[in-house]
């Protein structure tokens, strides 16, 4: 293979693709393997074209210099997917009805946490799912969810989205939960307060140790972020998990990832489902 790999006239050199990519493991686990250079390439270009920086080595020194880790957040987030969507994996809302909040009826209140929540569509699909399922008698259900990526969270917390992304929402729930746009926001739907005011969004890097603010909870959810950590960092991240799971408790994680490769103590309950041994309390 060729040293370089080049977008138009930008070329990224072995040394180059190395240097990112360590600074991207480093960071936040994030295992680029050999072999993804032209995608890498091309997706850090779109970041250099716009603030016109015209090498990679330019580039490379401009992430590494920002003391405020924004370029590099930029980075990151231009060499990973926020792909989300409202209940994405269906059959984890289903377990969540069927199981989880019929075990939780009788608190008083709990909090679930999204463990990567991207641009907040998971953590407002419990949120509405919570609601449904209770109604203004039952626990006072809240929500904690966290990212690495400021970006993200600024979208999620203002709760604004078109309205394509509603495609898996029945009308009943967009009539109760989001207010439609008028005037320039038509086409838009920004989430009612009283659901917004229910999740607290929080900036988190998973492959550090858990901040002060990480409880313990009856369900984290980690989707479609560690398929981006190789196995090392996902073990540790998901023995970390198990420990802030209440007794009886429940890990998702997305269903194109499983914990096969990993020493867990965890039991498997479907797919993409996991379960801490022991009973959830009732309180
Ligand atoms: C593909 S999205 C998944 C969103 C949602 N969980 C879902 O399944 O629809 C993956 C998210 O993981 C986040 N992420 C990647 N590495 C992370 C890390 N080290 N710490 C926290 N979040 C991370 C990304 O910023 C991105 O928003």
């Amino acid at each position: 293979m060729s040293a370089f790999t080049s977008v138009g006239d930008l070329k990224l050199s072995s040394k180059d693709f190395d240097r990112f990519r360590k600074l991207a493991y480093d960071y936040c686990g994030l295992a680029i393997d050999t072999g993804k250079e032209s995608l890498v390439a091309s997706r850090l270009t779109k970041i250099m074209r716009s603030l016109n920086i015209t090498s990679f080595s330019d580039y490379y020194d401009y992430v590494v210099r920002d003391s405020s880790s924004d370029a590099l957040v930029a980075m990151i987030d231009g060499l990973t997917t926020n792909y989300t969507n409202f209940f994405r994996e269906p059959k984890h809302f289903e377990f969540l009805t069927a199981t989880i909040f019929p075990a939780l009826a009788s608190r008083s209140e709990f909090t679930l946490w999204s463990a990567a929540c991207s641009s907040g569509e998971e953590p407002y699909s419990l949120a509405f799912a919570a609601q449904e399922f209770y109604g203004n008698g039952g626990p006072r259900v809240s929500l904690l969810a966290t990212d690495i990526s400021t970006k993200v969270l600024a979208r999620a917390q203002d709760g604004t989205y078109n309205e394509k992304c509603f495609t898996q929402v029945p009308t009943e729930m967009l009539r109760k939960y989001l207010q439609r746009g008028i005037g320039p926001a038509s086409g838009n739907y920004r989430v009612k307060q009283f659901i917004r005011e229910t999740i607290t969004f929080r900036r988190l890097n998973l492959i550090k140790p858990f901040e002060n603010f990480v409880g313990s909870y009856p369900l984290i959810l980690c989707r479609n972020a560690m398929i981006y950590f190789d196995i090392p960092t996902q073990q540790d991240l998901v023995d970390r998990f198990h420990e802030r799971l209440e007794p009886g408790g429940y890990l998702f994680v997305g269903h194109a990832e499983s914990l096969n490769n990993l020493k867990h103590k965890f039991e498997y309950v479907q797919p993409a489902v996991y379960k801490k041994a022991g009973s959830l309390k009732k309180r």
